[in-house]
């Protein structure tokens, strides 16, 4: 594995290996087993796997935890490394913003609700280093998860209007024993918060499974929410983003967590 520090250089180490399937992994780092699971799931259906590490300044509102978000660089290389991870893109906030930068993808009406209310230019953010990760690398196929459903959808809308030809593989939310959804944001969780967020999942599952025997899951996993006096429920909704999804996003403290689960007719 090779670690990569400029867009020059990414591009020059690529271009002979067009020919095969090039899989692009965009991350922000302080891997986990979601972020292993795309990895594995490019390293399968691609002969070149790249991988971005990129702690994305523009997709963090003021006020967010952008100084603390959780880097672990040197771990996360290894991580890389043994999930056989071909280049790690790891550029600097200067190569990839460069003075003087000011074109953005805006996305609109998919953008502006759920997530995109309370953080109104987080898939501004999103969109645009999106976009420019897809143009660097001209990826074959990117890989994102489907634990951030909002996200998948802007970024399929995305590929869409603008015309651009990868495919877009999404992987399951991978979860805890517990059920907790993997997230690099769970390690600012104290152990007691840690078992309140565990509501967020279970209202989730109950809402899903209300909805197959013909009820409303919103209305069940918001009641189910409710019960739980150590959160705020920030919303909760149903979607379909292409297979209908309920979403949920919650505060533990002063820790944001979103989740989704899939929602499915029949038994299951
Ligand atoms: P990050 O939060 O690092 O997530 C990188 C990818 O891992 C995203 O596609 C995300 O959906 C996926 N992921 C996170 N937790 C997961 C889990 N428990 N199971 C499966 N997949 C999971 O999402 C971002 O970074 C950024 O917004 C990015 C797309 C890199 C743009 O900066």
């Amino acid at each position: 594995m090779k670690v990569v520090r400029t867009k020059n250089e990414l591009r020059a180490l690529l271009e002979p290996l067009r020919a095969g399937r090039v899989g692009l992994v965009p991350t922000m780092g302080a891997f986990h087993e979601g972020h292993l699971a795309l990895l594995r799931a490019a390293r399968r259906e691609c002969s070149t796997v790249v991988c971005s590490l990129f702690v994305n300044p523009a997709q963090f509102g003021q006020g967010e935890d952008l100084e603390r978000y959780p880097r672990n660089d040197a771990h996360d290389r290894e991580l890389a490394r043994a999930e056989g991870v071909d280049f790690l893109f790891a550029p600097s906030s200067e190569e990839m913003y460069p003075p003087g930068f000011e074109t953005w993808v805006e996305p609109k009406r998919l953008a502006l609700e759920l997530e995109g209310v309370i953080r109104p230019t987080h898939f501004r953010g999103v969109a645009t280093i999106c976009l420019k990760l897809f143009n660097i690398v001209r990826p074959n196929a990117a890989y994102f998860g489907a634990k951030d459903a909002q996200q998948l959808a802007v970024i399929e809308r995305l590929l869409r209007d603008l015309d651009l030809e990868l495919e877009i593989r999404a992987i399951e939310t991978v979860r805890d024993e517990d059920g907790l959804a993997l997230s690099s944001r769970n390690a600012y969780l104290s152990p007691s918060e840690r078992r309140v967020a565990l509501a967020l999942p279970k209202a989730l599952v109950l809402g899903a499974k209300a909805a197959r025997d013909g009820g409303d899951p919103v209305v069940v996993a918001r009641a189910a929410l409710d019960e739980e006096l150590g959160l705020k429920t920030q919303y909760v909704a149903a979607r379909d983003y292409g297979e209908p999804r309920l979403l949920a996003a919650v505060k533990v403290g002063q820790i944001r967590l979103i989740d989704n689960v899939p929602l499915k007719g029949g038994a299951g």
